[in-house]
């Protein structure tokens, strides 16, 4: 039997990457397809330490019981606390909204300022999840040039003027997909032209705790001139992504807007996990497991890249993160990785093919990998198997 869907399910296909993971919860695959933390950098004692208490004390009745939409008052002040280590200052507790998740921030921001037909500028490429959560509000997504040092300023400009775009969605540290981040000169330049053309920004940042080296870069938002900057942080990275929750911090309109419509969506974020997060971050557990993952993504990180160099083909261009989840790489514009995947699968390897990161469906020719995940013994042995299967298909093209 079918069933008469609403118009906007014509426009959303399922994510690739939920199809990729599905593929890859074989045990067999080694998997550099998805975003996930390693298990071993998942506090487990820590979490279990703090729920007991938290059940078994004086905050039990509240943590069980329904709370107001904008998340526990106490677990918002050690969030604001925490977000000022990004150079995020000056925040109020109105000008806070706990979420369940960073995914529900993007979700909530799209759904705040998208109408049917307007206009959502991303950098291209861009954090895969936008697209179809832009296309369930039937608006059109637009991807502005980037480089090493951030946004294109000019073709940002030139957008703004084209499309009139209703929101900016960015990831300027440790872009998922590319790894890159915006210099400070490059987030002023589109803070002060977004502040011009009153366009609001969602600045997502789950990544740039996860710095291994190189020099830290305050938040776009602390560069803020207009107050047009919602600042997004998640706990997913570096604590847990099961207990779902991220903060948003910003003008305190679009929070109350945030709010309305996260009422109707999930009530609001579980107090538990609130809880947990609050607990951890005030015991000052954040510095301790930071100190413990960094060095074990670095660790990681160096391992894909002397596999990289090791097995890839020449032709493979890829760029060094300083931190984050991810390589990103490029091979000649005549391999489609979306094509070779089924292979590459066969190879019992996964990762995610570019193009479905790109709002134009462009990029046929890269491919993203995660190195937080597998352990450096199959790091090696996956990026192997990728490596030959890489090189056999260029040279076979070059017959
Ligand atoms: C850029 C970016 N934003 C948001 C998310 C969603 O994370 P969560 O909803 O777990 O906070 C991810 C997850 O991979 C991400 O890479």
């Amino acid at each position: 039997m079918s069933f008469n869907y609403s118009e906007r399910m014509n426009h959303i296909s399922g994510s690739a990457t939920r199809e990729i993971l599905k593929l890859t919860a074989d045990p067999t695959i080694i998997s550099f397809a998805g975003g996930l933390p390693a298990a071993d950098c998942l506090p487990f004692d820590k979490v279990g330490e703090i729920s007991d208490e938290l059940l078994r004390g004086g905050r039990a009745e509240k943590i069980l019981q329904y709370g107001i939409t904008q998340g526990l008052p106490s677990a918002r002040e050690a969030m604001i606390e925490y977000v000022k280590k990004a150079g995020v200052k000056n925040i109020t507790l109105e000008q806070s909204i706990v979420l369940s998740g960073g995914q529900q921030g993007i979700d909530l921001m799209c759904k705040v300022f998208l109408s049917k037909g307007d206009t959502l500028l991303v950098e291209n490429p861009t954090y895969l999840a936008v697209l179809p959560i832009a296309a369930a509000y039937e608006a059109n997504v637009v991807g502005v040039n980037s480089g090493e040092d951030g946004l294109d300023i000019q073709d940002l400009e030139a957008k703004i003027n084209e499309y009139k775009p209703k929101l900016l969605y960015v990831v300027p540290t440790f872009s998922n997909p590319t790894g890159r981040t915006y210099s400070l000169r490059n987030r002023i330049a589109i803070a002060c032209l977004t502040a011009k053309h009153k366009l609001p920004v969602l600045e997502d940042d789950p990544y740039s705790k996860l710095r291994f080296e190189g020099e830290y870069v305050p938040a776009l938002k602390s560069v803020d001139v207009g107050d047009n900057v919602v600042y997004l942080t998640s706990f997913s990275k570096i604590v847990s992504p099961g207990l779902r929750v991220a903060v948003a911090v910003g003008n305190k309109e679009i929070i109350s807007k945030l709010e309305i419509t996260k009422q109707g969506a999930d009530v609001h974020t579980s107090h538990l996990s609130q809880a947990i997060v609050e607990e951890y971050l005030r015991a000052g557990y954040i510095d301790k497991q930071l100190k413990k993952i960094t060095p074990i993504y670095k660790a990681k990180k160096d391992c894909m890249i002397s596999a990289i160099n090791k097995y890839m083909p020449e032709e493979f261009k890829y760029s060094e993160p300083q931190g984050g989840l991810f390589i990103w790489g490029a091979l000649n514009a005549d391999i489609d990785t979306e094509k070779l995947f089924p292979e590459a699968i066969a190879r019992k390897v996964a990762y995610v093919y570019g193009n479905v990161f790109f709002a134009d469906d462009s990029g046929h020719n890269t491919l993203r990998l995660n190195f937080s995940n597998a352990t450096p013994e199959r790091i090696d042995i996956g990026m192997h198997a990728l490596g030959d299967l890489l090189k056999e298909k260029i040279k076979g093209d070059a017959r």
